[in-house]
């Protein structure tokens, strides 16, 4: 993939390729529980949810398998998708690429729920994150659900067993560029950049799109053996979950 094929102008194949390895651990147990818990089971045939930002799948799946929800899977990253498609194909789920930023083929009050996992702190660009929440709630039946789920912007610089996401002792603010080190399943680390917003920010983003303020879940593990030897997701949660209602 060239960097000219993606909508974004982003050359995505060597971070495609490395999410696809990435030690999921702890967004298996504290994001996709939660976002799974917030929206429900689908409460009927041929419901739709937007997986929005969708990656290599990994949420989706969960939306069509134990959600039942019918799934449409969206990234301006061809690469991820490819991924996705092979990796994560379902009936009920249909992988579309599209500009980050508008739903054109869909008509107003049209969906019954939408999921936008870690995508916010990828993307660099305030206006077109905006421009897409205020497609996202435009596109959602008044009364259902949104679920914003993100790096916890109060948990920079601290190590979780999987990743890291800023320096420890730094300060960042709304636009920064923050160092973040993932874990991989061999083990070795790949480090990328992130995008800093406040929890404020994240509340911006939603309240001008027509979203109600959200209400803020911080998940944080159990401690299971000595607690000296906790890890610090037993104390400091390293994602939030967002949850509004169009
Ligand atoms: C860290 S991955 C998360 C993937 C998936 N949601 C998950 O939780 O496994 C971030 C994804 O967001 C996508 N992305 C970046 N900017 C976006 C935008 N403006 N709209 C939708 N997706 C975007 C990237 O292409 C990438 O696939």
């Amino acid at each position: 993939m060239i960097a000219g094929d993606d909508p974004l102008g982003w050359d995505t194949t060597a971070a495609a390729d490395a999410y696809r390895d990435r030690d999921m651990r702890l967004a298996e147990k504290l994001i996709f529980p939660a976002v799974l818990r917030r929206l429900g089971r689908s409460p009927g045939p041929d419901r739709l949810v937007l997986d929005v930002g969708c990656g290599t799948g990994a949420i989706t799946a969960r939306l069509a398998g134990a959600g039942e929800w019918t799934v449409q899977a969206l990234d301006p990253s061809a690469d991820m998708l490819d991924i996705a498609r092979a990796d994560r194909p379902h009936p009920r789920v249909s992988y579309r690429l599209f500009d980050g930023r508008t739903l054109p083929w869909l008509a107003d009050d049209s969906v019954d729920g939408a999921v936008c996992g870690l995508v916010y702190c990828t993307d660099p660009d305030d206006d077109r994150l905006a421009a897409l929440t205020a497609e996202i709630h435009r596109v959602l039946r008044p009364g259902t659900p949104y679920l914003l789920a993100d790096l916890n912007p109060a948990a920079t610089g601290v190590g979780f067993s999987t990743l890291r996401h800023g320096e420890p002792g730094a300060l960042y603010t709304d636009g920064d560029t923050v160092p973040t080190r993932l874990r991989l399943r061999d083990g070795t680390t790949m480090t990328s950049a992130t995008h800093y917003r406040s929890l404020d920010r994240y509340r911006s983003f939603l309240t001008e799109a027509g979203f109600p303020a959200p209400t803020v879940d911080l998940p944080t593990l159990p401690v299971d053996g000595p607690a000296q030897d906790a890890p610090a997701e037993t104390r400091t949660a390293p994602y939030m979950i967002l949850t509004t209602r169009a």
